[in-house]
């Protein structure tokens, strides 16, 4: 697809995002923040047989973060966790079409970073350096 498909869809996520919300009694949940900007995201897991039946995150951010979130939460229901563990940066450059660059390479893996230390949390396991450095 040419750049300006892929931008358009980005605006289209940050205006419209998918599974904008909270799980109340989700399986668990993780809050985390952008260090180049102070942005913050908390993502909400609901998790059944090691398999991610729901999501919903909720945060403030630009566009690029917010849009990431909303096509990330699609892309992970039904995903196991084990699958999410073996997710990079790739998997955002492959979701939203484009190469961040380094000036926003945090607003795009802020919501893949936190969804890796929710799983992790929920798994009694230390986050493993690869999700550190997202
Ligand atoms: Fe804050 Fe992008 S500028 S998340």
């Amino acid at each position: 697809m040419p750049i300006d498909i892929y931008a358009e869809e980005i605006v289209s996520h940050y205006e419209h995002p998918h599974n904008k919300g909270e799980i109340t009694d989700a399986s668990v949940s993780q809050h985390n923040y952008n260090p180049v900007c102070g942005d913050e995201m908390t993502m909400y897991l609901m998790i059944n047989d090691g398999i991610v039946s729901d999501v919903k995150f909720k945060g403030v951010g630009c566009a690029i973060s917010m849009a990431t979130a909303s096509m990330l939460t699609d892309f992970i229901k039904g995903k196991t966790l084990k699958e999410i563990e073996g997710m990079g940066i790739n998997t955002i450059i492959d979701l939203i079409g484009i190469d961040p660059g380094p000036a926003r390479l945090k607003c795009a893996t802020l919501s893949l970073r936190t969804l890796k230390e929710a799983v992790f949390v929920y798994e009694h396991k230390e986050v493993d350096r690869a999700t550190k450095e997202l």
